[in-house]
């Protein structure tokens, strides 16, 4: 039994330990269905924060709540069995100090039964992850483009050309340092996404970076075609969901107008025709 209560679900310190070995999958779910699909072929289930702009139609991840991150975490859990979940620490939950962000993160591991947190930061937020890590909670870092900072970046841009680099390269230094099992460099250049995965002893997830060395992330329904708003250069679309899904409505639409739903078969008897009828 892991430390999740679940039998065979993949620990923090396995995925540590695949350190340039097959690539870590990872993808993001914030449902039980969704969760339960993830489950099937991915290390990683994320409960990430762009649960706010996927789900709840929010501009950015800044209005998401601990308890919208408890709610989501709580669902994913429900359908995992094998795959780390680690749930997203919401902006505002973490940044004031390591007690702040112990208090929230306990709050977040006890009540969705995740395996870990994840935070965005570097430097300035290593020794919250080492307060965390010394505590006995998993933390996976996340550098590079921080959505959370998204008004301090001035939007969703790469990061880490120029002399940047240098910056972002100490950010992933000080988070692995800190004790960080993993982490996710978001939005770098591929140059730069492939020194820091050469030079931390961690495991690196990539998105919107390089082909993968240790893992990748994505967002699911980027990859599944649901999230239609835009289309981002560093997403493959295995499937094109939503228009599968448009096509599903304007089908029921058009049957009910045209009274074609529900037909013979779907309604009730006034007497059952026997013992095998269903719901
Ligand atoms: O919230 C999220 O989905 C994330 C990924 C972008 C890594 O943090």
């Amino acid at each position: 039994m892991s430390a999740t209560g679940r039998s065979k679900a993949i620990t923090p310190p396995q995925v540590a330990a695949r350190k340039n070995g097959t690539p870590l999958v990872c993808l993001t779910a914030y449902t039980t269905p969704m969760a339960r699909l993830v489950d099937a072929h991915c290390d990683i289930a994320l409960v990430g924060d762009s649960v706010g702009m996927v789900l709840h139609g929010l501009p950015s991840t800044l209005g998401v709540t601990l308890d919208m991150m408890i709610m989501h975490g709580k669902a994913v859990r429900r359908g995992l069995e094998r795959a780390l979940m680690v749930v997203d620490m919401p902006f505002g939950s973490y940044e004031q100090s390591p007690e702040q962000a112990f208090e929230n993160a306990a709050r977040v591991m006890a009540e969705t039964g995740a395996g870990a947190v994840k935070l965005e930061g570097g430097v300035h937020m290593a020794p919250t992850i080492a307060f965390l890590v010394a505590r006995g909670i998993p933390v996976m870092g996340h550098v590079g483009l921080t959505p959370q900072a998204v008004n301090a970046f001035g939007g969703y841009g790469v990061q880490g050309r120029g002399a940047d680099a240098e910056r972002i390269a100490r950010d992933a230094a000080a988070v692995a340092e800190a004790g960080a099992f993993s982490i996710v460099i978001d939005k770098t250049t591929e140059s730069l996404a492939r020194a820091i995965t050469e030079s931390v002893p961690v495991t690196t997830i990539r998105i919107r970076a390089s082909p993968a060395r240790d893992g990748q992330v994505l967002v699911i329904d980027d990859i599944l075609g649901l999230f239609g708003d835009f289309r981002p250069k560093f997403v493959r679309r295995y499937a094109e969901l939503a228009e599968t899904a448009d096509a599903a409505i304007a089908a029921y639409a058009a049957d009910v107008r045209a009274r074609r739903f529900p037909a013979a078969e779907h309604v009730f008897a006034d007497t059952a025709p026997g013992a095998r009828e269903v719901k």
